[in-house]
């Protein structure tokens, strides 16, 4: 990762998470969107998974630099998600709709450089949990 990568994505989240509700909503929506097949994995009040992803997006970017700490969180979200119904492919879905709501979210501030940290940072978290759901 390179060393600007970390900063981009927690100073570009700090904006995303000041709107969490809406972000969260903006991001459903793009999934939905793009993938109507997704929707009856979510059992639960939109609303509320809505906020745990935000904060468990935000508590993972806190942790970027503490990968010891962070790799154990994202392996145990990735077996949860396996026992969920969610196979390796959504995550490219997911990721997809993420940057999606998040050009959403920053607008201009959503610069090539943000976008590329992002897409670094989002594709190895989906690693780490695609990893982790494999070798349960
Ligand atoms: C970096 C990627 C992701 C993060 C941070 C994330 C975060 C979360 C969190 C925090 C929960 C709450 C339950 C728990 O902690 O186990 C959850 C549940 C869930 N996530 Fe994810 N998730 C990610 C990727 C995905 C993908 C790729 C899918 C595929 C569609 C997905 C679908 C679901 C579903 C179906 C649930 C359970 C909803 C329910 O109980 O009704 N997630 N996710």
């Amino acid at each position: 990762m390179s060393p600007d990568t970390i900063p981009l994505v927690q100073r570009s989240w700090t904006q995303v998470a000041a709107i969490a509700p809406q972000a969260a909503a903006l991001f459903y929506q793009n999934l939905f969107g793009a993938d109507p097949s997704l929707k009856p994995l979510f059992k639960g009040d939109m609303a509320e998974q809505g906020a745990k992803l935000m904060q468990m997006i935000g508590a993972a970017v806190g942790k970027l630099g503490d990968p010891d700490t962070l790799v154990p969180i994202l392996q145990g979200l990735g077996r949860r998600h396996a026992a969920y119904g969610v196979q390796d492919t959504h995550y490219d879905t997911v990721g997809a709709a993420l940057l999606q709501t998040l050009g959403q979210g920053l607008g201009a501030g959503f610069t090539p450089e943000v976008k590329a940290a992002w897409s670094e940072v989002y594709g190895v978290m989906a690693q780490v949990m695609k990893d982790a759901a494999k070798a349960t």
